[in-house]
């Protein structure tokens, strides 16, 4: 079975972008862990980044059908600014209940400025791991994978 890695805007530039905030991490050695955790954990990785907003959605809609064929266990999502925007993300991953999302955020949003406190995906997510910096994907990871084995269970 395969867990789905999503990433949205500018975190491509990760390891150069704002490294006091965001960390010296690239999204290659992201997506490289998150594999080999995921390949720990019995489970294969699919790692997919976007600076287009309906890329990512495509992406969740397509997430969705798989979940309900059984080939997926879920996503984890780090919409990045459009966590804060987007009424169309949060409405696929409402559409798609009930694929598992864990949203993610390296940084601690609600330490940094006004406009980053409010997320419209935080309402549709199974469960959110902010904070810690890019382990935070690995945490959403272990959850992830713990969830579909208490289902199974
Ligand atoms: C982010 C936080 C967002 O506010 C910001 O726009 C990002 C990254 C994070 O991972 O900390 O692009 O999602």
């Amino acid at each position: 079975k395969t867990i789905l890695l999503l990433n949205g805007p500018n975190l491509n530039l990760l390891g150069t972008r704002e490294p006091a905030v965001y960390g010296a991490t690239t999204l290659a050695d992201v997506e490289a862990q998150f594999a080999e955790g995921a390949q720990a954990l019995g489970y294969k990785a699919e790692c997919f980044q976007s600076n287009h907003e309906g890329a990512l959605i495509d992406q969740i809609h397509a997430a969705g059908q798989r979940f309900a064929a059984g080939d997926l266990i879920g996503a984890v999502f780090n919409p990045g600014a459009f966590t804060h925007t987007s009424v169309a993300l949060f409405d696929a991953i409402q559409g798609v209940k009930p694929l598992p999302v864990i949203e993610v955020h390296i940084s601690n949003v609600h330490a940094r400025e006004a406009f980053r406190h409010h997320s419209y995906i935080s309402p549709a997510a199974a469960g959110i791991v902010v904070g810690f910096g890019t382990d935070g994907y690995r945490m959403a990871l272990e959850a992830l994978v713990r969830k579909a084995a208490s289902k199974t269970a």
